[in-house]
């Protein structure tokens, strides 16, 4: 009886091989290109949303106002009654020679007419808003979306106000005496944002100097 193996052609089974070693060497690029290509992708993201949160950002704060890299120079709070979240929201710092000069905060106003409506609050180091702007609501078309700047200027009348212009009682929709327009039909979201933003200026007061001295945590 003859062993079949050994009767094999060596220049077959050498065949095998380099067709099974190229075969190897594609698999191992196809796997680098895909690596590279998702590592390249995350990093265009990664910097997309920088962009992004600094042309928010800057809507709110003057660029030459500040000299840090207010992109890194972030720390996370949370408080449910003032900020609306129990999750750490984003609060950004702006510092000039290491003073403070203003933050961005972001707050959760829980009780619009359709849920959350999420903002973002620039405000003075000394308490003065600078700017609010909407991230994310699902108000109604046409009735609640006004708070948005490209449907309407109302997100504007909270610049410059502060905890004591106008005093608190008239932080309110003027139908319930207060100084912020409401919407024609459409109360319930406004008089959210109000209360939201005021809520914010209130946290920003009690913490102040902590939102401004504790150590930047890694941007979300
Ligand atoms: C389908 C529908 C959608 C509405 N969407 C909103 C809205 O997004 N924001 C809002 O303030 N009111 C909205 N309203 C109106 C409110 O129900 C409410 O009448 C209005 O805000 C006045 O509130 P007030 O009675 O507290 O002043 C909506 C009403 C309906 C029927």
């Amino acid at each position: 009886m003859t062993d079949q193996s050994t009767n094999k052609d060596p220049s077959l089974l050498r065949s095998a091989l380099v067709a099974a070693g190229v075969l190897a060497l594609f698999g191992m690029i196809g796997v680098g290109l895909v690596a590279s290509i998702a590592s390249g992708t995350a990093k265009r993201i990664a910097e997309n949303e920088r962009l992004a949160t600094l042309r928010n950002l800057h809507e709110l704060i003057d660029e030459d106002t500040y000299d840090n890299d207010i992109f890194t120079d972030v720390t996370n709070v949370a408080d449910l009654q003032l900020l609306g979240s129990r999750d750490p929201l984003p609060v950004y710092r702006a510092r000039r020679e290491g003073g403070p000069v203003a933050l961005v905060m972001t707050a959760i106003a829980p009780d619009g007419y359709n849920g959350r409506i999420k903002l973002l609050i620039g405000i003075d180091y000394s308490g003065t808003v600078r700017g609010v702007r909407v991230l994310d609501h699902h108000e109604t078309p046409g009735l609640g979306d006004g708070i948005e700047l490209e449907k309407s200027n109302w997100i504007l009348g909270f610049v410059d106000k502060s905890l004591t212009s106008p005093v608190k009682a008239k932080w309110a929709v003027r139908k319930d005496g207060g100084i912020f327009d409401q919407f024609t039909g459409a109360t319930i979201t406004p008089r959210a944002v109000v209360k939201a933003v005021r809520h914010a200026l209130e946290y920003y007061e009690l913490r102040r100097d902590q939102l401004f001295t504790v150590n930047p945590e890694i941007a979300k």
